[in-house]
């Protein structure tokens, strides 16, 4: 709906300009909804006229702004046009402001709000192949997992509400000389009755342990590269023992990724593309790119000059493959399969110079496509601890996020009777992780705070949850009043307008978020939408106002309510309805 205005706005430059409306619409963006200047609604940065060739580029700006501002008239929709600090403001006629971005909630519900926004008509979409968490079979699940497991989801969900086909991949970390340690350490101190019933902390304390005898035992060094080599080679025994790890490994994840509302389309990994590795090679040396290094490992050299300053090894001496040969076979083969427009890799900023090579040799390859991979990176996070100490599997986050929250919500005396107290400590549990991720750049560390983050009133994910508890239940209270006939003059206060300039600019973050794959823009709009509704809450009453102005004001509510739904959703929050 906000693009109903951008029209408007965009036919008066057009007209005084003598230029097609369609260049004005990208430069007219929602103003933001300040404390003090509360009266505009859009602006233009007159500067974006003069790149686009607009305005002419030599002059005195300021003077040609106020010109241009000059000679717009005021009308019907657009009641006041001003300059301030560069830009131009633009304020539009109230009631019909309110009028039309609450229209689409005329029926209720709506979910697709600012979603098929014209704002987004410029954006490429087609096939996205988001591959996140990939976690290691057996090894820790680090901070680092759980990062790229919820950065990952919101990618894709935003991806998929902004109309792309997605492709959710998990890349297992299930190949390579960890198993043959894991092989070797399982005849002797595994348990099948153990790994049967709790799988990830059996394999993780075999593979623990056989690393700890390893560092002084050559046989069990022995042993692992013998299993690695029958794995290699495909030995019956061997696999089946292997395959036995990998799928209870992925059942486990599978219901904690459940927990987390997350799905994935494929589960692959690093195993997959053994047999493609080798065709790599064979590429890669038809090709005349594989070099021999002087400690007999096949190399790859990246350097500008091709003096061997910079050369990435993909074969070791004893021909195996590595890491970065398997990433080489998997996205060609991802490639041939999914035939993606884009794809996006989620890992924490310490596999960058990997993913830089790695895009490097794909193109090297003549792979022309590989320009539009890319790698999405995040910081590091501090002191992620349990009651119990450190945290060794995602499911340990999860059931103290849920345990904390349940402790909080039985001392708080606004919380409500529940049906399921648990599924609801849970959602908020998780909500509260997600926002204190997403608030901050992505690529920034930050430091793991569980009573921060848990806080009721703040910049938290349990604010979000509670205000939105809030708004089903105003809701549930005047079920149906909101159906009447809408007077859209009666929203004018303040503290209504704010929340209605707020909503103007949900298809402006959106996109923003979609340029730069960074959730923070999502979370600080939706924190601030909150906070403007606890006002609402305050100054707006429903209950003992006249009909008209109840009915108006439940309007608002419920589309604030929806469109803070929406936005949850697309961070991987599922809003509760109570709490
Ligand atoms: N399993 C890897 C790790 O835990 C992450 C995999 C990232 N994806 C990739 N295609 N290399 O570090």
């Amino acid at each position: 709906m906000a693009c109903f205005f951008r029209r408007k706005i965009a036919a008066k430059l057009a007209k005084t300009l003598q230029q097609s409306e369609d260049v004005f619409v990208p430069a007219l963006t929602a103003a933001p909804v300040l404390k003090k200047h509360q009266s505009a609604d859009f602006r233009m940065s007159p500067e974006t006229l003069r790149i686009n060739g607009i305005l002419p580029s030599s002059g005195d700006l300021q003077l040609q702004t106020e010109n241009l501002a000059a000679q717009l008239k005021p009308d019907s929709v657009v009641e006041e046009i001003s300059v301030r600090q560069g830009w131009i403001y633009f304020k539009l006629n109230r009631s019909l402001l309110a009028e039309k971005l609450l229209e689409p909630f005329g029926k209720g519900e709506n979910d697709n709000f600012g979603l098929n926004s014209e704002f987004f008509e410029t954006l490429k979409r087609g096939t996205i192949l988001v591959e996140f968490s990939s976690p290691n079979i057996a090894k820790k699940f680090h901070a680092g997992h759980l990062r790229s497991t919820i950065i990952g989801n919101f990618i894709a969900n935003l991806k998929q509400s902004l109309g792309n086909n997605v492709i959710r991949m998990n890349y297992l970390g299930d190949w390579g000389m960890q198993f043959g340690l894991l092989g070797a350490g399982f005849s002797r101190f595994g348990c099948t009755e153990k790994l049967k019933e709790n799988p990830l902390q059996h394999l993780f304390e075999v593979y623990v342990q056989v690393n700890k005898e390893a560092e002084h035992s050559e046989d069990i060094k022995l042993a692992a590269r013998d299993f690695f080599r029958q794995l290699e080679q495909h030995e019956n025994q061997a696999m089946s023992l292997w395959q036995q790890f990998r799928e209870i490994t992925v059942k486990e994840y599978q219901h904690v990724y459940k927990r987390l509302g997350i799905h994935f389309d494929v589960f692959s990994g690093e195993s997959f593309h053994q047999a493609q590795t080798q065709e790599v090679v064979r590429e890669l040396q038809s090709r005349g790119l594989l070099k021999t290094s002087e400690k007999g490992t096949g190399v790859v050299d990246l350097s500008p000059n091709g003096d061997m300053s910079n050369i990435c090894t993909v074969l070791r001496s004893d021909g195996t493959t590595l890491y970065i040969t398997r990433d080489i076979a998997a996205a060609i083969s991802r490639k041939e399969k999914y035939c993606f427009d884009d794809m996006i890799y989620v890992t924490d900023k310490s596999q960058e110079n990997h993913f830089n090579q790695l895009f490097q040799i794909l193109r090297t390859m003549g792979n022309s496509w590989a320009e539009r991979c890319r790698h999405v990176s995040f910081g590091l996070v501090q002191g992620m601890k349990t009651r119990t100490g450190e945290v060794v599997f995602l499911e340990d986050v999860l059931d103290e996020a849920r345990a904390r929250m349940l402790h909080n919500m039985n001392q708080s005396n606004t919380t409500k009777e529940l049906d399921n107290p648990d599924d609801t400590a849970e959602k908020v549990g998780i909500s509260a992780l997600i926002v204190q991720d997403f608030k901050g750049p992505l690529q920034s560390d930050y430091k793991f705070d569980w009573d921060l983050m848990l806080q009721a009133q703040g910049d938290t994910g349990v604010f979000l949850q509670y205000t939105h508890a809030r708004l089903c239940s105003l809701m549930q209270r005047n079920e149906g009043m909101e159906a009447a006939a809408f007077n859209p003059s009666c929203l004018c206060e303040r503290t209504g307008v704010d929340i209605l300039q707020q909503l103007l600019r949900y298809d402006e973050v959106l996109y923003q978020s979609d340029q730069d794959l960074q959730p923070k823009h999502l979370v600080s709009f939706l924190l601030k939408l909150s906070r403007f509704v606890a006002s609402a809450h305050r100054e707006l009453p429903v209950k003992g106002s006249p009909p008209d102005v109840a009915q108006a004001r439940l309007r608002l509510f419920s589309a604030a309510r929806s469109v803070l739904a929406s936005g949850m959703r697309i961070l991987g929050i599922t809003p509760v309805q109570k709490m």
